[in-house]
């Protein structure tokens, strides 16, 4: 520490620039701190984890990361500190086992400031609310009950999908739920996305859904849903 002091004191002399410089820890890195009001956070099990983590360009693989825990209000804060040069963003987001990104809930540039407050808000993080979002309003909804068309007379818009799905029958294949809980192989909405059942339908589902990892989302969450 002397020696430190020392070498500041003296190099400060020689260049005249005696209080200009703050003293800077590189080893701290930069730091995101994200809060807000976080539901669902419990339904990711099996390998899910909901994180703040970093990024570097181009890659899925989750640099740095920390898990996200709320209070019993739902209250969450996490501070994710010691992010080095090479990350470029961060986000709130599910990874897996291997710190693989599954999919993004929230993200943001680090390339401008050093430290980064992300206020999300009240957020429904769960899993069933991610498929909603992330699978069925950008993929299905706009033929399952988005317009005055629901195919199949399935809906899958947000508020009605669950009922709709969850111990539903199917109408296309006989003595078959939609979703049976506990059972994503016999469930009629994952062999939709995740086989070719759908080749002899009217509308061909088959190669809808190639994120594998939304599959697998899917397929998980199924299976852990309790009769
Ligand atoms: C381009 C329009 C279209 C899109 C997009 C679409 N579907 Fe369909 N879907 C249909 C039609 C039409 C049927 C009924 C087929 C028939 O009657 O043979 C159907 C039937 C189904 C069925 C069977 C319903 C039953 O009762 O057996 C499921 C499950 C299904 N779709 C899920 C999905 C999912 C999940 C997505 C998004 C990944 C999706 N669909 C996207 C048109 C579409």
């Amino acid at each position: 520490m002397m020696a430190a002091c020392l070498t500041v004191a003296i190099t400060s002399c020689d260049d005249g620039r005696l209080y200009e410089k703050p003293v800077i820890l590189p080893e701290e890195g930069r730091v995101v701190k994200l809060t807000g009001n976080l539901s669902g956070v419990g339904e990711w099990a099996g390998g899910y984890s909901i994180v703040v983590a970093g990024f570097a360009d181009d890659s899925e693989y989750a640099v740095i990361s920390k898990s996200v825990s709320t209070g019993a209000d739902g209250r969450a804060e996490v501070v994710l500190s010691g992010i080095k040069d090479d990350v470029q963003r961060v986000e709130l987001c599910v990874i897996n086992r291997l710190r693989k990104r599954i999919l993004t809930l929230r993200s943001a540039d680090l390339s401008v400031a050093d430290t980064i407050r992300l206020e999300v808000g009240s957020m429904n993080v769960g899993m069933y609310a991610a498929i909603q979002e992330q699978l069925f309003n950008t993929t299905c909804t706009s033929c399952h009950g988005a317009s005055t068309f629901a195919g199949g007379g399935l809906y899958l818009t947000e508020g009605k999908s669950y009922d709709a799905l969850v111990g539903a029958p199917s109408q296309l294949a006989d003595d078959k739920l939609l979703v049976e809980p506990g059972n994503a192989d016999a469930s009629v909405l994952y062999q939709a996305i995740a086989t070719r059942v759908s080749a002899t339908w009217r509308q061909d589902h088959s190669n809808m859904v190639m994120n594998t990892a939304m599959r697998d989302v899917v397929k998980d969450w199924i299976n852990g849903i309790k009769e």
